[in-house]
């Protein structure tokens, strides 16, 4: 794929842009804080494709970009602290961790299936995007995995061009570290990382309490955590037969053997696409998360591609459970 890098000052720059999220597409875009590679967040498809782009994918939570707090509020709980919280600092380089709306557009890849859903309003460009869209945009930092973020378009270029069609160039970005995360409760801020608005700030703006995570890794690093993609039964991997009464998570054409004995069969993909078998992977494992189904296989995934990352999610749903 060839990889464009245009000016997100162009007079087409927008509609161009818009265009190919409307299509399910990828599009590099600049943020104060460090350039996003974005795609339309209530598009499963689109959303895989960012971990697919990112290489050695690992289906992390990912920050939903909004032009305000009123789309926000289609997507997420907006209580009064997050509200001030809004108030204070949007647009700009903060991003709250929210309970999710019931109902909430936000496809479950790109909350990496959990209850909250992360969201900030960017400054510049890409809330524009999001409001023309009329969508809220994923988007993770546009390096390849285990690189630095990128703080002007050339290094987005050189780290991920050929794997997105488009590239908006809005020069350096003025901030240059992430958006600082907070989730905001009743009576304190829980600073889940330092960013673009400092802590004291934070205190100021709402007059609470900012504590630190207190070495809660479930709440610091919810992509880590197993049981957040775990099903309530015992799931069994890389399953080349079906037991009477299992629930059997298939993929691919091909039939599983006793495939007829399963209780209920869901395909991530019939026809062996690993961004459709993304796409479904979370909804599939909530689909089977019920009282009552206590043994779920599941059909061999290649490891090739999106491959990683969904075998790495499937690896902790079926992990011992503590
Ligand atoms: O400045 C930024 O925040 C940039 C620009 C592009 O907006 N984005 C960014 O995204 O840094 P990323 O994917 O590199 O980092 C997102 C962080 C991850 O550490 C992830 O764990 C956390 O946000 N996160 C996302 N959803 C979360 C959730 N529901 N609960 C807790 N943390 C969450
Ligand atoms: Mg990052």
């Amino acid at each position: 794929m060839k990889t464009e890098l245009l000016s997100a000052d162009a007079p087409d720059a927008a509609r161009r842009a818009v265009a190919l999220l409307a299509a399910g597409e990828l599009v590099g875009i600049p943020t104060e804080t460090v350039y996003g590679l974005a795609a339309d967040a209530t598009d499963g498809a689109a959303v895989a494709r960012i971990f697919e782009a990112k290489g050695r994918p690992r289906f992390n939570p990912l920050i939903c970009h909004v032009p305000d707090l009123a789309m926000a509020a289609t997507l997420a709980e907006i209580g009064p602290v997050a509200a001030m919280l809004a108030e204070a600092f949007w647009p700009g380089p903060l991003t709250m961790v929210l309970p999710l709306k019931e109902g909430s557009p936000v496809h479950p890849l790109a909350t990496a299936g959990l209850a909250t859903v992360a969201i900030r309003a960017p400054q510049g460009i890409a809330g524009r995007l999001a409001a023309a869209l009329g969508r809220p945009l994923a988007a993770p930092s546009a390096n390849p995995s285990g690189r630095v973020s990128p703080t002007n378009a050339g290094q987005v270029l050189r780290g991920l061009g050929g794997r997105l069609p488009l590239i908006l160039d809005g020069g350096p970005c003025e901030v240059g570290v992430e958006s600082t995360i907070v989730l905001p409760e009743a009576d304190r801020l829980v600073l889940l990382r330092a960013g673009g608005v400092g802590r004291a700030e934070l205190a100021r703006a709402t007059g609470l309490p900012v504590v630190d995570p207190a070495g809660d890794a479930a709440i610091n690093a919810p992509g880590q955590l197993t049981s957040h993609y775990a099903p309530s039964g015992r799931v069994r991997l890389d399953a080349t037969d079906v037991a009477p009464g299992e629930y059997l998570i298939a993929f691919g054409p091909a039939p599983v053997a006793g495939q007829d004995r399963a209780a209920a069969i869901v395909n991530l993909s019939p026809s062996g696409d690993l961004r459709e078998a993304a796409a479904g992977l979370f909804a599939a494992l909530a689909g089977f998360d019920a009282p009552e189904i206590t043994a779920i296989a599941v059909a061999p995934i290649p490891q090739s591609g999106l491959g990683e990352a969904i075998n790495d999610r499937l690896r902790r749903a079926a992990a011992p459970r503590g």
